[in-house]
């Protein structure tokens, strides 16, 4: 659907009236001219590539090649991540990283053969040709990636150079990644595109790109793993080619990358090793995922339109009476007065510090949507106070950019710059007034309403960029995530007791240190449905753990079995949240019926159960990385069918989910990882690795638990216990619990539990500084099939 679609649709929808229609018309055109007069015209250009090694200065961690027509930097890193940049390219400026990783002082770079050369690190050897292909090996000398040497397009008078690197990886491999895609996990051939997108419409499979884009392929092939990022926030694409295995005497055709940027530094970072060490470097390099507090993991319904506090306090109700466990409710931009941004409608939502407490009260959270398109309106108070701290962005030609949005005329705060963000930051004093717990950024790819052309600001809209000064093009990407961090630096001062909680539509890579993630408005259907589990784990491998979709979709009016199914997975994501549009059937779980309500109950009293197993997960993602949704592959990789299976995931270590994705499925086949999984409602036991037909009647998706696990739950008194799923004969097995640490900032406590068999007694211990002592939790044992468990 182009623009003009989009602003029919919204008139359709009642969203927008007439006269903002012809505002997106007038915001278009003003955009176009925009970018005609502040852009220079890219004229001839001229091709480059490195040339020929015409000599070496070998520095820490490696050390710079120079080639007859540019420059390599490269640097092996302490944590194990190799940096290489072209021209020039160091690590900083980065908006991805969270600092700068120390170079590696026993990497070194030595001659390798005909005329290249090579750095040889302990997990990983870089060798550099004479012509600039770079390579990256294993310590055994295996090909992991090959990147061609780059090529250069520079405008004859001088300007922005656009590149294109190629790169090459093994014939078994498959990409993984590039933020939050809606056909994947697995991307197939295609090209994707890294400008962050708002589709105008609820997404389905075939919608690229959205929300969050990121230059991250994490890579799993034979021999080994790797993730691989270009550090660069430009507009570009990513054309991705899977290799093809020879059969018998037949040659390899090797997988391809191609990445064409239209700007921006040619540097690049690799690590390699497991997926769980690749995605802990990656937390190394660009920052632990914030956990979020403990009430986060519960249940949250939203809805934009719920018309005042009347309804809120009703739907709430609705949940408790009916004994359905709730945790948040999520305010839209409809309590704003006028779709304002940090304002309040008195007349439908005059008290709502009252609303706030009395909902406290019952144990539910209020959070509020943050849009940062300001009302361009003299008098309205963000916009005097925007205005006077010239926090706007600015056009080439000197005047504040205007955009459109839920409000109208718009203006956009500057992100990148640190006094903006505090000014904007501040202005969660009223939210925090209010009495809101969590905050949601929308809107903040960024979108500007547009008829036609591009929903965003101009290209040649001037940005701070941290005092370095650049345009649109290179800030677009990273417009939300700094955001974020406004948000929640802002937080952490403003409330130092608490651990913000911020998810945001829009974002880039190391937006994980700042909050999560939602899918967006993923239209209401069995392919969005599908499509929604394909964003979680595609951002999980992108080192953002925290997501989840709209239960039931954004836009439409969900069956009653395509409403249950969704709510079973969300029930088993991160983020679990129902919502939906302004004129989109309801989402509460009482609305489809007798039979949905209590299979909904039930996932939701499971969900309130697993909720030690979630802060364990949230708590280990923020010490490495790893995200709690994961690819089946993530401890098998070098299993190829579970490279391609893409309609289950393992929920941290314990647990798999095999959601139902189709219409009428009572039964489906899943695929399971080496060993003994138990089916979670039966006991049943299945053997790994293979294929096994398991049950899914209407009342649940299976959910198989990994033998020897060691789940914390919540026990009737409310108390942590331990769920152990017993060892298979002979095998032992274990696992790590976080009790909740409080949602302030006390380190958490990880406990490591052991379990095996001595004799024919089931033993569950707890790893002490005195040695291994019995497990001072509670246990329960599942799995035996009638044996007893001793302890
Ligand atoms: C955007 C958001 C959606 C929200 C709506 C109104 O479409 O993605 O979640 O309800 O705006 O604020």
């Amino acid at each position: 659907m182009n623009g003009r679609d989009l602003v029919r649709s919204m008139r359709a929808v009642g969203a927008v009236g007439t006269a903002h229609a012809v505002r997106t018309m007038r915001a278009a055109w003003r955009a176009r001219r925009a970018d005609a007069a502040g852009l220079p015209p890219r004229g001839p250009e001229r091709a480059r590539v490195p040339g020929t090694v015409q000599e070496v200065r070998p520095g820490p961690g490696g050390g710079v090649i120079r080639f007859s027509r540019s420059e390599l930097r490269v640097i092996v890193a302490v944590n194990g991540a190799v940096f290489w940049g072209w021209d020039g390219a160091s690590p900083e400026p980065s908006y991805a990283l969270a600092g700068s990783p120390e170079p590696d002082a026993r990497a070194v770079l030595e001659p390798d053969t005909e005329g290249g050369w090579r750095v040889v690190a302990e997990r990983v050897t870089v060798v550099i040709s004479r012509h600039g292909a770079v390579e990256v090996q294993t310590p055994g000398g295996v090909l992991v990636r090959r990147e061609l040497p780059p090529r250069w397009w520079e405008p004859v008078g001088g300007g922005v150079a656009r590149w294109t690197q190629r790169s090459e990886v093994a014939a078994d491999a498959r990409f993984f990644g590039l933020g939050g895609r809606a056909s994947g996990p697995r991307l197939r051939n295609g090209t994707y595109r890294l400008w962050n997108t708002d589709p105008g419409r609820a997404f389905g499979p075939g919608d690229d790109p959205l929300y969050i884009t990121m230059p991250v392929q994490v890579v799993v092939a034979d021999a080994a793993t790797h993730l691989v990022f270009h550090d660069t926030s430009w507009d570009g694409t990513v054309t991705l080619r899977e290799g093809e295995e020879g059969a018998g005497s037949g040659h390899d055709r090797p997988g391809a990358s191609e990445l064409r940027m239209q700007g921006g530094p040619l540097r690049c970072w690799v690590m390699v090793g497991t997926p769980a060490r690749v995605l802990l470097v990656w937390a190394s390099l660009t920052g632990a995922p914030t956990p979020p507090p403990s009430w986060a993991l519960g249940h949250h319904h939203a809805r934009w339109g719920f018309g005042g506090a009347q309804e809120v306090r009703r739907i709430v109700s609705g949940y408790l009476e009916r004994g359905l466990p709730l945790d948040a409710v999520h305010l839209d931009i409809d309590h704003y007065d006028a779709h304002r941004v940090f304002s309040v409608d008195r007349e439908a939502y005059g008290k709502l510090p009252e609303l706030a407490e009395d909902l406290r009260g019952d144990g539910v959270r209020l959070v509020s949507i943050v849009d940062p398109a300001v009302s361009a309106e003299p008098g309205h108070d963000v916009y005097d106070g925007g205005m006077a701290e010239d926090a706007f962005v600015r056009g080439a030609a000197g005047g504040v950019v205007r955009g459109v949005a839920w409000p109208g005329e718009v203006v956009f705060p500057d992100f990148t710059d640190a006094r903006v963000r505090r000014w904007w930051g501040a202005l969660y004093a009223e939210r925090l007034g209010q009495g809101f717990a969590g905050f949601w950024h929308d809107m903040n790819e960024p979108t500007s309403f547009a008829a036609f052309g591009e929903s965003t600001l101009p290209r040649s809209a001037r940005h701070a960029l941290e005092g370095r000064g650049g345009d649109h093009r290179e800030a677009h990407n990273v417009y939300a995530l700094n955001m974020a961090r406004a948000g929640y630096e802002a937080l952490r001062d403003l409330a130092p007791e608490q651990r913000p909680f911020v998810f945001s539509r829009s974002g880039w890579a190391g937006m994980q240190r700042y909050g999560g993630a939602w899918s967006g408005d993923v239209a209401t259907g069995w392919p969005g449905l599908r499509a929604s589990l394909s964003l979680v784990l595609g951002l999980g491998l992108c080192g953002v753990p925290y997501s989840g979709p709209d239960v039931g979709g954004f836009d439409g009016f969900p069956s009653p079995e395509l409403y249950l199914r969704w709510f079973q997975m969300a029930a088993c994501l991160p983020l679990f949240r129902t919502h939906a549009s302004l004129r989109a059937g309801r989402r509460e779980p009482w609305e489809f019926g007798p039979q949905v309500l209590e299979h909904a109950r039930v996932a939701l009293v499971e969900r309130r159960r697993l909720a030690p197993y979630f802060v364990t997960l949230a708590h280990l993602a923020g010490r490495t990385g790893a995200p709690y949704v994961r690819p089946l592959w993530w401890s098998a990789p070098e299993d190829r069918r579970l490279r391609d299976c893409e309609d289950a995931f393992l929920l941290g270590d314990a647990l798999l989910v095999a959601p139902v994705l189709e219409r009428g499925v009572e039964r489906r086949a899943v695929r399971l990882p080496n060993g003994r999984w138990y089916d979670t409602a039966t006991e049943r036991a299945y053997e790994g690795p293979g294929e096994v037909l398991v049950d899914a009647p209407l009342s649940r998706i299976p959910v198989l638990a990994r033998s020897g696990a060691v789940v914390p739950v919540r026990g009737d008194d409310g108390g942590l216990e331990l769920e152990v799923w017993a060892p298979a004969p002979g095998r032992t097995g274990g696992g790590l619990v976080v009790p909740d640490p409080g949602d302030g900032w006390a380190e958490p406590e990880i406990e490591r539990y052991v379990t095996r068999w001595e004799g024919g007694r089931l033993v569950v211990e707890l790893e002490h500084e005195d040695g291994m002592i019995a497990s001072p939790r509670p246990v329960r044992v599942r799995g035996l099939g009638g044996r007893r468990a001793q302890m």
